[in-house]
């Protein structure tokens, strides 16, 4: 607990920066000086427009996004880009590749199905997605429109600790529980995605950063929607946007940027990790569940061999105010997201209840 408020370990929707919250309770009945709340705003008011064009400005700065790059502001979550990617991004060749390293790129697969002819690039399914697939081991088509991977896989807790190379076949990622943990090459990305709820703002928004020349190549058929080049000529306004989810990002990325930006953010992360994986390593009571070299910052998998103790664990952990240790029901155990917003005290608690219960089991 710190103050009224627990350390919540959820995988998304997750915790947003105290600060973030505080500033956000100062200013709901009136922004700055508007005499409403950015809830009750026009988005095409100026105040909204300052609004949108800071959290912009802010992204751009943090991840250093190049002009060749635009941002979209969207909604629909990480899974409607499922479906825009192949829609905008099959093109001509008909053909892309994905690597499925857990449920989300599988279901990200399953969906551009319906829109042309997709590979398995590789998959780690046969090892229940322990592990990720070494650049030698992607099955590479040199004709396809894209490559789709997805950067770190929330459930089963592991995370590509590089950047596949694909030559001149643009790179598609699904960034949602990973965005703005650490700096990235942009420029190397043909399109991220990402859904805000887990290291950006509240659930609602989805950010979308591409290369501008990739847009303008979509099916006929596509919904208007659905079309990158309508949201880039919209400006991300071609119907209304999540105006509250950007008003938050926006004061995440000046927590963010206050912090020392996303080098000081990667620090802190892979700090906050090592204590548990280095707990885990000398546990006798659990043990890790991703292998050591795919290890997630940001989602710690682990599990005792025993399901009724996981789950007496994760309530009494919950009743300890370490609350949403519950792994998924897709693969159980334990899991810990320790996004952005989660502090170094979060971690060091649940690392200490942890060893209480290990005594008191083993
Ligand atoms: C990596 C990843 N991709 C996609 C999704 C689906 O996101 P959304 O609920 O925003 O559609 C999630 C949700 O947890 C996720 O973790």
């Amino acid at each position: 607990m710190f103050g009224e408020r627990i350390y919540n370990f959820s995988a998304g929707p997750s915790m947003l920066p105290l600060p973030v919250l505080e500033q956000a309770q100062e200013s709901l009945l009136n922004w700055n000086g508007s005499g409403m709340s950015v809830m009750e705003m026009s988005h095409r008011s100026s105040s909204f427009d300052s609004i949108f064009q800071d959290a912009q400005e802010k992204l751009r700065a943090l991840l250093r996004v190049p002009d060749t790059h635009e941002i979209l502001f969207l909604q629909g979550g990480a899974t409607t880009q499922f479906a825009m990617v192949p829609l905008n991004l099959m093109g001509e060749a008909g053909r892309a590749d994905y690597a499925l390293t857990g449920n989300f790129s599988t279901k990200a697969y399953e969906e551009a199905q319906k829109y042309g002819a997709c590979s398995v690039a590789a998959s780690s399914a046969g090892e229940n997605h322990t592990y990720i697939p070494a650049q030698e081991e992607l099955q590479l088509d040199g004709g396809a429109s894209y490559f789709h991977y997805c950067a770190n896989n929330t459930i089963y807790g592991t995370e590509w600790q590089y950047v596949p190379e694909t030559g001149a076949v643009p790179l598609v990622c699904d960034m949602s529980s990973n965005i703005l943990s650490r700096p990235i090459d942009v420029g190397r990305y043909g399109l991220i995605y990402a859904g805000a709820q887990k290291n950006m703002a509240p659930a609602g928004l989805t950010v979308v950063i591409l290369r501008r020349a990739l847009a303008g190549h979509a099916r006929k058929d596509t919904p208007v929607m659905l079309d990158y080049a309508v949201q880039i000529k919209g400006g991300s306004m071609y119907n209304t946007p999540p105006c509250w989810c950007i008003y938050i990002l926006g004061l995440v990325l000046q927590w963010l940027t206050d912090l020392g930006g996303l080098e000081e953010m990667e620090r802190r992360n892979g700090e906050k990790a090592a204590l548990l994986y280095d707990y885990l390593d000398e546990s006798r009571l659990f043990h890790g569940t991703a292998r050591p070299e795919a290890r997630s910052r940001m989602n710690v998998t682990f599990r005792t061999a025993d399901k009724d103790l996981d789950a007496q664990f994760a309530k009494e952990a919950a009743a300890a105010g370490l609350s949403n240790l519950k792994g998924h029901r897709l693969v159980g155990g334990m899991r810990a997201s320790i996004y952005n917003a989660m502090p170094m005290e979060g971690v060091l608690a649940l690392r200490d209840f942890m060893a209480r219960f290990e005594k008191e089991h083993i």
